[in-house]
């Protein structure tokens, strides 16, 4: 079982190596596979604000592309103006990025957990509340 404080201490990592020059808001996101390989992301900004990355989309991006597929466990995403990660309130992960994780989580057939971390709290959910009958490749069969 993926251990939380782990997690969040590889998604804090990736954090740092945030490219967030616009906003300053720099997130880090860890992907744990039921094996043990844990893919790490943090968000890709551009001069052309709209084509952003965010930092869950590019974990995810690199797990597919790097052909991860086995069950996903659990996600840790931490966030925060640059030098202040995990200081303040969690933020959860934004509405694509949702949809982003469920594909790799439906291709493994897992329903992770997701770890947003703040300061004080940990919010812990599961990815299906966070996106309740989700659309995905089981609709294209
Ligand atoms: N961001 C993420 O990386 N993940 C989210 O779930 C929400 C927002 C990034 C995108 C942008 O670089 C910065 O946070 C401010 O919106």
């Amino acid at each position: 079982m993926t251990d939380r404080d782990t997690l969040i201490e590889q998604a804090r990592a990736a954090a740092a190596k945030a490219y967030a020059p616009y906003s300053n808001f720099h997130v880090g996101a860890a992907l744990a596979f039921a094996d043990g390989s844990v893919v790490t992301g943090a968000n890709v900004e551009n001069a052309s604000y709209g084509m952003t990355l965010c930092a869950e989309t590019v974990a995810v991006g690199k797990a597919l592309s790097e052909e991860w597929r086995g069950p996903l466990e659990a996600v840790a995403v931490i966030a925060g103006k640059a030098g202040q990660v995990g200081l303040g309130e969690p933020v959860s992960p934004c509405g694509r990025c949702r949809q982003m994780l469920y594909e790799v989580a439906a291709l493994g057939a897992s329903d992770p957990v997701v770890w947003c971390a703040g300061e004080h709290e940990v919010l812990e959910m599961k990815l299906s509340d966070l996106l309740p009958r989700a659309f995905g490749p089981e609709a294209l069969e």
